[in-house]
């Protein structure tokens, strides 16, 4: 097979950078390890930035996310058994985050993709990239049983944070960067009225930290912060909704409608940066690149501002004849990358407890919420962050 643009990984960046190609009139196929049901059933984020949603657009797959998702004007913030709320959409001159699921958008992007005909060979087996270092690369994989080979003039490596792309690089021209937290996320899944169907809710208490959010207005989406070693098996549902409860504010607690969950699990959180992100005519973008903590739900909107900026490089290539985009794809991928991976570790240490921050450490993170939010300048800042920095900000 013979295509311009090979992208590996049928994630939301792999379909999102395959529609944005499409449109440009660029060729690509995507190779995808596992069968789509598997992809749809991984639950991930529910928040977008309006980059984001207007990228869904620009790829010709908005129409899902104008009809179902949900816009968020404001987010709150629950400490010391009070809840604050923070207008986000006053704090930076009307904008806003837009409640709508990872899944969703795969499924969107999925549905377009197949209508459009275009190509993508799931189950692919065995993938492996080669002579990316040089003008001629290729992807061979393994598909009932045959070995096959894609020719291209690029490859995408889409595949996330255990994909095959970053792990193929020479070990000397890659630079990684983790910070992996003390803690993880239980997460669970209710086809119940979420508590707060317009502004998500950070808790941080005692016992920990806790978030109220949602998928749609009868499927709701909480966490509790849990240790490391802690197993999905030990948290009855009755156990997780009471000691989501014991996190929050006493009107909001009572307020929370439960339910049999749909899906419980447990999910680690980590800080990870992957540098450069080009190799010759191999591209990192999306967790193949870099993880955050969820946190802060930017890694779905890295994934998509990465897509938007490859993307448009390649535009450049194959229709302006300039290299000038792809020259600089990783430093400006990496310059946005970077500014979200500050926040999202910042939110994290403010609204998590660490198993050594007693006494000052403390202190501080009572004194920073609040500043936070009693000060404009300050929550101004969070709320810039929130609904995401500009795809270049110089
Ligand atoms: N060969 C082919 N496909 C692969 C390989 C491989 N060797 N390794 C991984 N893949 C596929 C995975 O099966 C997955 O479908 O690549 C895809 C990568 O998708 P994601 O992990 O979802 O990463 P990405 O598309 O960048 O989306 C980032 O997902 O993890 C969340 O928080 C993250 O919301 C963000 C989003
Ligand atoms: C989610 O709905 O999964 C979600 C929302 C906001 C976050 C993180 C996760 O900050």
């Amino acid at each position: 097979m013979r295509t311009q643009v090979a992208i590996i990984g049928a994630g939301p960046s792999g379909l999102l950078l395959g529609a944005l190609l499409h449109k440009a009139g660029i060729d690509n196929v995507i190779l995808e390890r596992q069968t789509p049901d598997y992809v749809l059933g991984r639950i991930r984020a529910g928040i977008l930035e309006q980059t984001t949603v207007d990228m869904l657009v620009e790829a010709g797959v908005g129409a899902g996310v104008k009809k179902d998702g949900i816009a968020h004007h404001s987010i709150e913030l629950v400490f010391s058994g009070v809840r604050h709320p923070i207008d986000v959409h006053g704090l930076t001159g009307g904008k806003l985050v837009t409640a709508y699921g990872q899944t969703e958008v795969t499924r969107d992007l999925m549905d377009a993709r197949n209508s459009a005909g275009l190509p993508t060979v799931y189950e692919a087996a065995n993938v492996s990239v080669h002579d990316f270092d040089g003008d001629r690369p290729r992807v061979t994989y393994q598909k009932d049983g045959q070995m096959l080979e894609v020719n291209c003039d690029f490859i995408a490596g889409c595949d996330g944070f255990h994909g095959v792309c970053r792990a193929s690089v020479p070990a000397g021209s890659i630079t990684e960067y983790e910070k992996v937290y003390p803690f993880g996320w239980l997460g669970v899944l209710a086809d119940v009225p979420p508590v707060s169907p317009h502004a998500i809710v950070y808790g941080n208490s005692p016992k920990g930290f806790s978030l109220c959010s949602m998928r749609s207005m009868t499927r709701s989406r909480y966490y509790v912060q849990c240790p490391l070693d802690d197993k999905v098996e030990a948290w009855s549902d009755q156990r997780f909704w009471d000691e989501l409860r014991s996190r929050i504010d006493p009107e909001l607690a009572a307020n929370i409608v439960t339910g049999p969950s749909i899906e419980k699990s447990i999910a680690p959180l980590r800080s990870f940066v992957a540098e450069p992100m080009r190799f010759g005519s191999l591209f990192l973008a999306g967790d193949a690149s870099h993880i955050v903590p969820p946190t802060g739900a930017k890694g779905l909107n890295l994934a998509a501002s990465d897509v938007k900026m490859l993307s448009s490089a390649l535009a450049q290539h194959y229709v302006d004849k300039s290299p000038n985009g792809i020259d600089n794809y990783s430093q400006r991928a990496l310059a946005r990358i970077w500014k979200a991976e500050r926040f999202s570790w910042w939110l994290t240490s403010l609204m998590h407890r660490f198993p050594d921050s007693e006494g000052f450490g403390q202190k501080m993170q009572e004194a920073e919420l609040d500043y936070l939010v009693h000060s404009k300048a300050a929550s101004m800042v969070l709320a810039e962050n929130y609904v995401g920095l500009p795809l270049d900000q110089h």
